[in-house]
């Protein structure tokens, strides 16, 4: 039977997805982010028959283009390993996510969304904020968020 099931763990844990999915393969270092070890920082795991097959993070952050201050959570380095997309392990760790930043009584959602990814936010309901940009090295991005 297919067992399913998301987790917070260690921000050691998302590295290597981060680096195969995020990070064309880039050393473990390139991989972390400001804030992986902040305390207020949550990882999710989505793990598919045991196998860590998905992650996301969640950490404080305000972005200056939203009025709301103190009541943001950024959703950073969403991935799931390519022989486990369209599963619905990216919308179970988008639920996820937006159910544990409801609970923590914030106002909105936001991200960066490479482009590539946008109409899978779309589909759960976020939306764009501005026009592309360019993040060097990675391509480009729209500014997501959701109210909640
Ligand atoms: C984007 C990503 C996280 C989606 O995860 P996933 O587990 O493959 O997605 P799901 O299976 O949960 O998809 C849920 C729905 O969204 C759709 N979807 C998935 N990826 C999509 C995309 N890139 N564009 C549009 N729709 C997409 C699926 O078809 C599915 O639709 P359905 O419910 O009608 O069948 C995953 O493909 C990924 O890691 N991609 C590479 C890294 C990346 O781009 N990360 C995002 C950085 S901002």
């Amino acid at each position: 039977m297919l067992n399913i099931q998301i987790k917070e763990v260690e921000s050691n844990t998302v590295l290597p997805i981060r680096q195969k999915v995020l990070r064309d393969g880039k050393a473990l270092e390139f991989c972390k982010m400001p804030g992986d070890d902040d305390n207020s920082t949550i990882h999710l795991g989505v793990y598919f028959n045991n196998v860590l097959a998905g992650i996301a993070t969640l950490m404080i952050d305000d972005h200056p283009d939203f009025s709301f201050k103190n009541s943001q959570l950024r959703l950073r380095g969403m991935a799931v390993l390519p022989d486990y997309q369209k599963k619905q392990l990216g919308n179970l760790l988008l639920e996820k996510a937006i159910q544990i930043a409801k609970s923590q009584n914030y106002k909105i959602l936001w991200f960066n969304a490479r482009e590539i990814a946008v109409g899978f936010y779309q589909k759960f309901g976020f939306s764009i904020k501005g026009n592309v940009f360019i993040i060097e090295d990675v391509g480009p991005h729209f500014l997501m968020y959701k109210s909640l």
